[in-house]
């Protein structure tokens, strides 16, 4: 069968990869797809804009696709997967009034109160005079969030009252007119995605993100600079708690809310000392790069996966089956992400790296006819397997150090965290930044 992957990102390029393993799967086409997916087998990349949906909806219907599998948030919140269910082309990814519980912060947190799942406790507020009045009776620390994507730039977690009351400011200048201020949680963080249906939903292995630019969890916040699954943090017992407490809720708020969801519910947890997990976010897509962790561990075909998924028939999908090992995947960026970087810079050594059997996923790169090019402030993202994290460590940091391009930058202390002997990485450390993730609707700059 043909299926059809929406984004040009690391995530695109893992699940691309993972589906081309399936016998089942004959052809995969990205949309638009980026260096990584041009050179996989049985891969095409289609030259169209995320946001052309009548496009993407006639060229699925004409090659027959089987699966339209969509990657990022930004469509999905345009409604693309409502776009093409109603021209009867089989979706993955919730459709945009499911896809809310990323968009908008307070939907997301009215559903959870509905639910009665655990979240920090906060309030909306439409009205800034009103949130800062709330802001000064509440103290710091305290956490200011846009209703909206934001491009991962909405999110303030303030030191300060003031720094609290300046963000609101910022906030309602850029435009939003819906904050969401809320109590500041302190704990470690951790990425549980679970495949819903709309009926019922599978948990896939536990991941840790390092969203800081810099070695320590320092400065500004980013896409996401490596992952690493699945994380030890979550005990077999935890994720049970996790899956009763916070996914079955949410899947029935969602059902009786008379919304259809068929896709990933991204849990964005921060697991308190006492053990206790907490809801920080939803997203309604896989996460990047945790996804280039997770799916290099699942045996089960991925097509197996997202279609019962999409049919609704994930209760009889037998037990999801995965690899006993441990995944590490380091982000390899450009001089100067988060904020201006160059393009166009030559990449040398992936066949080197591959040799050492990691996975070299792109996200920021374009197939030219001399090998590949940088083309994002992600750029790759290198995955190694081990028997523990220890030789996944040892062999992803060996094979991206055979990577070279022009300003070439990765984190040194990738999964440090599950190394007890290292240097412990502070959980959660006080943000003073936003988020950065790349802009899926811009189109990729030709050099
Ligand atoms: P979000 O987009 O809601 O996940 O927020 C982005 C980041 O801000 C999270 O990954 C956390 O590091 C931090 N954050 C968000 N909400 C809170 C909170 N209530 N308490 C502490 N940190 C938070
Ligand atoms: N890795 C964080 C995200 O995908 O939002």
């Amino acid at each position: 069968m043909k299926v059809l992957v929406v984004g040009n990102g690391g995530r695109e390029h893992a699940i691309a990869w993972k589906l081309a393993q399936s016998d089942k799967i004959n052809r995969i086409i990205c949309v638009p797809g980026n260096g990584g997916t041009a050179s996989l087998d049985k891969c095409q990349n289609m030259p169209m804009r995320i946001d052309d949906f009548e496009g993407i909806a006639r060229f699925a219907a004409v090659q027959g696709v089987s699966l339209v599998i969509i990657g990022p948030e930004a469509p999905l919140a345009e409604g693309l997967a409502d776009y093409l269910l109603a021209q009867n082309l089989p979706v993955f990814g919730p459709t945009q009034a499911g896809a809310q519980i990323e968009s908008s912060k307070s939907w997301a947190k009215a559903l959870m109160e509905d639910a009665g799942v655990p979240t920090a406790k906060g309030e909306t507020f439409t009205d800034a005079e009103k949130a800062k009045t709330y802001i000064q009776k509440q103290g710091a620390p305290i956490v200011v969030k846009a209703d909206g994507l934001a491009s991962g730039k909405g999110v303030i977690v303030a030191q300060t009252p003031q720094e609290a009351k300046t963000a609101v400011d910022t906030l309602w200048d850029k435009g939003f007119r819906k904050i969401v201020v809320e109590e500041f949680l302190s704990g470690e963080e951790v990425s549980v995605f679970a495949i819903a249906d709309g009926i019922t939903f599978r948990t896939l292995l536990p991941a840790q993100d390092h969203k800081r630019i810099g070695e320590g969890d320092t400065g500004l916040n980013t896409g996401g600079m490596g992952a690493y699954a699945p994380a030890p943090i979550v005990t077999p017992e935890l994720m049970a708690q996790i899956e009763e407490q916070i996914f079955r809720p949410i899947v029935s708020a969602l059902k009786r809310k008379d919304i259809d969801y068929r896709g990933v519910l991204y849990a964005g947890l921060i697991v308190a000392p006492t053990g206790e997990p907490k809801v920080l976010e939803f997203n309604c897509r896989f996460g990047d790069p945790e996804t280039q962790a997770i799916l290099p561990l699942l045996e089960t075909p991925l097509d197996r996966l997202l279609m019962a998924c999409a049919q609704q028939k994930l209760a009889d999908l037998p037990p999801l089956e995965w690899k006993a090992e441990k995944a590490v995947c380091i982000v390899a960026a450009s001089a100067g992400y988060p904020e201006d970087y160059q393009k166009g810079k030559a990449i040398a050594g992936i066949p080197a790296a591959e040799e050492l059997e990691a996975l070299v996923f792109h996200a920021g790169t374009k197939k030219k006819s001399e090998g590949f090019a940088t083309t994002g402030g992600r750029v790759l993202g290198v995955t190694a397997l081990g028997e523990d994290f220890d030789g996944a460590i040892a062999t992803s940091y060996q094979a991206i150090e055979r990577i070279e391009f022009e300003g070439i930058y990765y984190r040194r202390d990738i999964a440090n965290r599950v190394r007890p002997q290292s240097n412990p990485v502070p959980a959660n450390p006080a943000p003073d930044t936003h988020n950065e993730t790349e802009d899926v609707w811009a189109e990729k700059e030709e050099e």
